[in-house]
């Protein structure tokens, strides 16, 4: 029986924080509190004297090893991208199925999960659904039943490959709701994006400035406002992911006001970065390029009141490295080449703790809502992961809040010869990660094996 005891923390949970030690026993949370048993010549004591013992960390948003065509993936695969999230805090990942058109979507779960094996941490899989037809919604529902996948990505951009038409994103609505499971999509809306990038690269504007310019806020707005309604007559839970303007809050405020089921994310990147980013020399702003794109500073200022107060409920990634050197620069004619996405599954715990705790933009409890509980609560690994407590899956972060550090690709665990947070001061790290029980980092070095992450099944309980 392996036994772990964590002793003299101060445990900080999404709704309390409290002075306890902790016996871990096979994986799990045993007992808290103070002089606990069973400790004998086998048991591991770890000394937490001045550290936060909290729940690991939950991304709730990422893509690893992404096709993106052309032979190109994201460049962290489940590997790198596990090891990255492990040495940031995160214990948990939730990635996602991407099935090719007319592909069925339990093939393409057998696929990813068989990419997915190699991951370090726990990881989870929602199901994108990038075609319609009769046979999907009778999939959905062994999804749902059968393969622990009660979430359902769609978007509302990319409509030449993987975004749906109105008259399936309903569809897909319909299906979901009557399934007790939650659509997640992303709001922008694809045809004038297509629209704005034919005009500029016909222009002659090529630079990754113009990215941006081709999806502006009303984009979202518009999108969000649409998704909200279609989901309002559909009766169908949705989380709207990153959240990047305050046009899109504001109608999910008003959604919500209205009796919506209605939750929504944002990333660490649109709160702490802004378009300005677009304007660095020469082909630099490309690092910068994801969709939504950065914001100006009003929308991200909003963004944090949003966290504060409820509006967002989750802090995710959207993490989908990509290298400068042969695969952003595939763009250098043509932003409309430049693979999307970022990384930063290593830093958002780091980043929301510095910039949001300690900047008193959001508390203590807060930060661990945002980060572990409230994503645990909405996909459905709630109290198994995201809180501590007896019986919990003893996946845990030892933070050491006095310390401090300066992100830099450099250092990074994250597979990619960039990071768009290059040079922030960090204070707060990951003293101990343990996932399941096994010390997974410590002195700054993974301990786990490749694969020893487990697939997650998760259940929802979206009514009531
Ligand atoms: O730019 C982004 N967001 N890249 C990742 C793929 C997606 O759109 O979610
Ligand atoms: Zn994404």
């Amino acid at each position: 029986m392996a036994v772990l005891l964590i002793k003299n923390g101060h445990v900080v949970t999404d709704t309390n924080s409290f002075d306890s030690d902790i016996l871990i026993v096979d994986g799990k949370i045993g007992e808290l509190g103070k002089n606990l048993g069973k400790v004998n010549s086998h048991t591991r004591i770890i000394d937490a004297t001045g550290l936060y013992v909290l729940p690991g960390g939950i991304d709730a948003h990422v893509h690893m090893e992404l096709p993106v065509g052309g032979g190109q993936y994201s460049s962290d695969d489940f590997e790198t991208g596990t090891c990255a999230a492990i040495a940031g805090g995160t214990t948990s990942i939730i990635d996602f199925v991407t099935p090719e058109p007319e592909q069925s979507l339990i093939e393409a779960l057998k696929e990813r999960k068989e990419v997915a094996k190699k991951s370090l941490c726990d990881y989870g899989l929602h199901m994108s659904i990038t075609s319609w037809n009769n046979g999907i919604s009778k999939e959905m529902r062994t999804c749902v039943e059968q393969e622990g996948i009660p979430s359902f990505k769609v978007y509302m951009a990319y409509k030449e490959t993987i975004g749906l038409e109105d008259e399936h994103l309903i569809a897909v609505m319909d299906t979901a709701a009557k399934l007790d499971a939650r659509v997640i999509i992303h709001c922008e809306h694809g045809e004038i994006i297509s629209y704005l990038q034919k005009k500029f690269i016909s222009e002659g504007k090529t630079a990754p400035k113009y990215h941006p310019l081709s999806r502006p806020p009303e984009v979202e707005k518009e999108a969000a406002a649409r998704a909200l309604m279609m989901a309002r007559y559909t009766r169908c839970p949705l989380y709207i992911v990153h959240v990047s303007t305050r046009d899109a809050v504001d109608e999910i405020v008003k959604a919500r006001a209205s009796g919506k089921n209605v939750l929504a994310e944002t990333c660490p990147h649109h709160l702490l970065l802004d378009e300005t980013e677009y304007s660095r020399p020469g082909f630099e702003g490309a690092a910068y390029v994801m969709s939504p794109p950065l914001r100006s500073k009003h929308h991200s200022k909003r963004l944090w009141k949003a966290l504060k107060n409820g509006d967002i409920q989750v802090a995710a990634t959207d993490h989908c490295p990509f290298f400068m050197k042969g695969q952003k620069d595939r763009g250098l004619d043509d932003f409309t080449k430049i693979p999307n996405g970022v990384a930063g599954v290593e830093n958002r715990m780091a980043l929301l703790y510095t910039y949001g705790v300690l900047k008193k933009k959001i508390s203590l409890l807060q930060w661990v809502d945002i980060c572990s509980a409230a994503p645990a609560k909405i996909f459905g690994l709630y109290p198994r992961k995201g809180t501590i407590t007896k019986g919990a899956d003893a996946d845990i972060l030892l933070w050491d809040r006095h310390a401090g550090s300066t992100i830099s690709a450099r250092t990074h665990f994250h597979n990619c010869d960039t990071n768009i947070y290059e040079g922030f001061k960090i204070k707060g790290k990951p003293y101990m990660v343990i996932t399941n029980g096994a010390i997974a980092y410590e002195t700054g070095r993974i301990k786990l094996e490749k694969g020893s992450g487990r697939y997650l099944y998760r259940q929802l309980k979206t009514k009531g």
